[in-house]
């Protein structure tokens, strides 16, 4: 069955972002000149999703504005003859279907994701985590290789890759039975595991492509690691009944839900942007030298 559905959890309290986050959530960050969250629904759309479902803390309104039409903006920009911004503007509401689900507890990803169950149905979907910028810019899009992957295998799909062994307790930690190239066939996996007792150094990284099965689950997973109902547990539970694959996906992943990771993803899309020429020029000339 096409994958044509994809869920984008952002309801968390960016914490380490405030107090920029006190009244708009961190996914309303920019990254240049768009918020954080457009980035993986552009990511979605251009894998081939058509429907996307936002998870969205209670009485937050700015991701649901922005997905919005804005007659009176359009309306300025029509009038000053800007077009091509006008564009830019019009193209944000016409991703496709963009339907937005209520969290009204924080009680974890796996809990996020569970809210949109009734709106997913019986089909496999995406999740993307947005605070995950993923650029591949000459190649295919992260998760539309996820897709691909899970087309190819069936069962569920999620995007891993190496980190160094000191981080490990920042991720989920996938044990892996056995791997094949990119593909790696997955038999365990840890939500932030102490460093020293991670079963591998292969991070989950915030992509997913996941069975309808993993709603079942997540009915009946308990909270774990933090207090909160984790999605890496129900995936965990998930193994034990449907096959579940890694994927070393071609791309670089930026943590843009850190301070330093949001720096550096905005130097990638900046040196990749309209202004790349003058930015580049603008970072040769700095003096470095402590
Ligand atoms: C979440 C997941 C974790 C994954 C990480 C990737 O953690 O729970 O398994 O490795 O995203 O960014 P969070 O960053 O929300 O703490």
């Amino acid at each position: 069955m096409r994958v044509r559905k994809a869920v984008l959890p952002a309801a968390g309290f960016g914490t380490r972002f405030l107090p920029a986050t006190k009244a708009i959530p961190k996914e309303m960050m920019p990254l240049v000149d768009r918020p954080i969250i457009q980035y993986a629904v552009e990511e979605a759309s251009a894998s081939g999703i058509d429907q996307i479902i936002i998870v969205i803390a209670t009485g937050r309104s700015a991701i649901e504005d922005h997905f919005d039409s804005n007659a009176s903006l359009e309306r300025w920009l029509e009038d000053r003859g800007d077009i091509e911004m006008l564009r830019t503007i019009r193209r944000i509401s016409e991703f496709g279907t963009v339907a937005f689900v209520h969290q009204r507890e924080q009680l974890g990803l796996g809990h996020a994701v569970l809210m949109a169950k009734d709106l997913v149905g019986d089909e496999p979907f995406a999740v993307l985590l947005s605070d995950d910028v993923m650029l591949n810019p000459n190649g295919a899009p992260v998760t539309r290789q996820l897709i691909d992957a899970h087309r190819a295998h069936r069962g569920s799909v999620i995007a891993v890759q190496r980190v160094e062994p000191e981080e490990v307790s920042r991720y989920g930690i996938v044990e892996p039975l056995h791997e094949e190239g990119r593909l790696v066939e997955i038999r365990d996996l840890v939500e932030k595991p102490a460093v020293g007792e991670a079963p591998s150094d292969l991070a989950v990284l915030g992509r997913y492509v996941l069975t309808p099965k993993i709603f079942d689950v997540l009915e009946q997973t308990p909270s774990g690691a933090g207090g909160e109902i984790q999605l890496t547990d129900a995936i965990r539970e998930l193994t034990h009944e449907q096959p579940v694959f890694g994927y070393q996906f071609e791309g670089v992943r930026h943590d843009a839900g850190t301070r330093i990771g949001w720096l550096k993803a905005n130097v990638a899309v900046g040196l990749d942007s309209e202004v790349a020429d003058e930015f580049r020029a603008y970072i040769r000339g700095l003096d470095l030298r402590d």
